[in-house]
């Protein structure tokens, strides 16, 4: 959760624009308040508030802000409602040293109790000043800034990282527990963040930080110490070759769009990673022989494990459990043993919830396995063997491309169970393509018409079922209607009662099911609703559903993951329509690493 970065340079220079275009590269992970400090000899220059970049920027004129170090942050609540108070960066009790972190404190409120009778002061609800605090309290005893953070390190409890600053010396000082963090390295500065988008264009040259990693930033260099017993650590920095492009929007309104047009292309590169990949025939050979597979992950991840399930129930014949994984661990945690496998999704990989369930499944000795997109996540490293989506970066907080490499690869891992050699999959990214160029003109026309309805439902039966739960969610989480994923056979049980003359009823529709679809348009149009389908053209759907938004004809589990891309673009062409940001909508973000 939340978003940090800091840096630091020789001499005193202007850092505000440095601070906002970090910041504004960085606002993925939370926008509920932004704030900015520079450190300036016996100076701390500290503004802040609820509010986004931009708008933040030019009130507190940002730009104008110079010094030799600047932290700036970005938060997602949790601890304190979003306030000037609850923002970040925080002063210690004298205000003479800042710090802002990303993750979750979750002792805070003892923590605050216990600062507050040592008579120091505090200003906020919020968990990163508790980590100013937690620092403070060491420093008032005389110990150095890394023994003072590695004392803090065992009163501070949860997953978190943090950055913070003195006056009295020229350096910044960052820890890493359980949430991202990253340094670069430049020519006259260095500089740490929670993510890469707001160091590459300073620098191509970063260290990567592992857990209980304390980091001395010097303009001139860094230096990493154990918080176990304080041992520098040697880490070589690697350098970074991808294109900035990747993660600006290439022209496209919005990342969500871009996104959304980049999943033929990463689906390309997806499979043809996964027929050389050396841990495919490992993973497939573990489930084959597991008593029980799981396949666990949270929200769009979830779904892909929906999706993995059918899949590897019709084409490989393996039952597979798909399960929420706080589920998981309240479920199959105590059941599960050494004989079991679990296949853990998620796109960001710091996941709380997905790592909270996987720290439980091998405390039981279960073999675990993750599928993840970022490289380096918490996830990719904890777990025995992990497959990378190679989406690059996802920005825009709904999941689109990540969600379709995470279906394609259980659908590659299936058809190999299965006896395939994966070659079925090869007409897939052309496929999409099509689908999304045949979609898109349709779909615009749609969302204006049925934009007024604050309530829908989208409905799939068998491999569509996780498509229809997809596209609802993501209707759900950028246009603010309530839209309900269903099985279609299961909408007569009560949801039918919600029908009115022009309610819109989604059916995504596989090939084999249309007889039994066309049932379920019917229950809904003779009752005045709206059904629009969305399926390969078919003179049965054309002819009872009130829409028709044709894909390309292709087998049912190809079929399948071709219904989500027009839901992904309804989702997305209805949201602009209601004037949102679909890349950033309200009360979310991208890396959930709260319980
Ligand atoms: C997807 O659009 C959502 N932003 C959300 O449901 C997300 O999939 C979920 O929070 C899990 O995230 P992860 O894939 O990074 O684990």
């Amino acid at each position: 959760m939340c978003g940090i970065f800091g840096i630091v340079t020789k001499d005193e220079q202007p850092l505000g624009p440095i601070l906002i275009d970090a910041a504004k590269r960085l606002t993925y992970r939370g926008y509920d308040s932004v704030g900015a400090a520079t450190l300036n000899g016996t100076q701390i220059d500290l503004r802040k508030d609820k509010g986004r970049v931009d708008e933040m920027a030019e009130r507190y004129n940002f730009a104008e802000m110079r010094g030799q170090r600047g932290i700036t942050q970005l938060r997602w609540a949790t601890f304190g409602a979003p306030s000037k108070e609850n923002a970040q960066p925080h002063l210690d009790s004298d205000g003479d040293m800042v710090g802002a972190h990303n993750g979750n404190v979750v002792n805070n409120v003892e923590l605050r109790e216990a600062f507050m009778a040592e008579g120091m002061t505090v200003r906020s609800q919020n968990d990163g000043e508790s980590c100013v605090h937690a620092v403070e309290r060491y420093v008032i005893q005389g110990k150095d800034m890394v023994t003072a953070i590695r004392l803090a390190y065992q009163d501070l409890q949860g997953d978190y990282a943090f950055v913070i600053g003195n006056i009295y010396d020229d350096k910044l000082y960052a820890i890493k527990k359980g949430s991202g963090l990253v340094v670069g390295i430049g020519d006259g500065f260095t500089c740490v963040s929670s993510d890469l988008p707001s160091i590459l264009p300073l620098t191509r040259k970063i260290v990567r930080l592992n857990d209980g990693d304390v980091v001395t930033l010097s303009w001139n260099g860094v230096e990493l110490h154990a918080v176990s017993d304080g041992s520098r650590i040697e880490r070589e920095p690697e350098l970074i070759t991808e294109e900035m492009s990747a993660v600006q929007k290439g022209g496209y309104a919005h990342f969500m769009l871009k996104e959304i047009h980049e999943q033929p292309q990463v689906a390309r590169e997806l499979l043809h990673l996964l027929a050389h990949h050396p841990d495919v025939p490992s993973i497939l050979q573990a489930i084959e022989a597991a008593r029980n597979v799981y396949f666990i992950g949270c929200g769009t991840s979830y779904h892909a494990c929906l999706a993995g399930s059918v899949y590897f129930g019709r084409l490989a014949k393996r039952t597979v459990i798909p399960i929420l994984a706080p589920q998981f661990i309240a479920q199959y945690a105590p059941a599960v043993n050494a004989q079991d496998v679990g296949i853990f999704v998620s796109q960001s990989g710091e996941t709380k919830d997905v790592l909270n369930a996987l720290e439980r499944a091998q405390a039981a000795g279960m073999t675990c396995f993750s599928m993840a997109n970022v490289i380096g996540s918490t996830l990719t490293k904890q777990t025995s063997a992990w497959l990378p989506l190679t989406c690059g970066y996802e920005i825009s907080v709904p999941a689109t491309k990540t969600f379709t490499n995470q279906v394609i690869t259980f659908l590659y891992l299936a058809n190999r169970l299965g006896g395939g050699d994966g070659q079925a999959l090869e007409a897939l990214p052309d496929l999409m393509e099509e689908t999304i160029a045949m979609c898109e003109p349709k779909v615009s026309t749609l969302a204006e018409e049925i934009n007024a309805w604050n309530d829908l439902y989208c409905l799939g039966y068998g491999t569509t079922l996780p498509m229809a739960l997809e596209g609802a969610l993501k209707l759900k989480e950028i246009t603010y209607a309530h839209c309900e994923g269903m099985l279609s056979t299961e909408f007569k049980h009560g949801p039918l009662s919600a029908v009115t003359d022009g309610f819109p009823v989604i059916f995504t529709v596989g090939p084999e099911d249309v007889p039994l679809i066309v049932s379920g348009i019917n229950e809904v149009t003779c009752r005045g609703g709206r059904a629009i389908a969305i399926g390969a053209e078919d003179s049965r759907l054309r002819a009872n559903a009130t829409d028709l938004i044709p894909i390309p004809a292709a087998e049912a589990p190809i079929a399948a993951l071709l219904t989500v891309l027009p839901l992904q673009m309804l989702a997305y062409q209805m949201s602009i329509g209601r004037g949102y940001d679909p890349d950033f909508p309200r009360n979310l973000s991208k890396t959930l690493t709260v319980d």
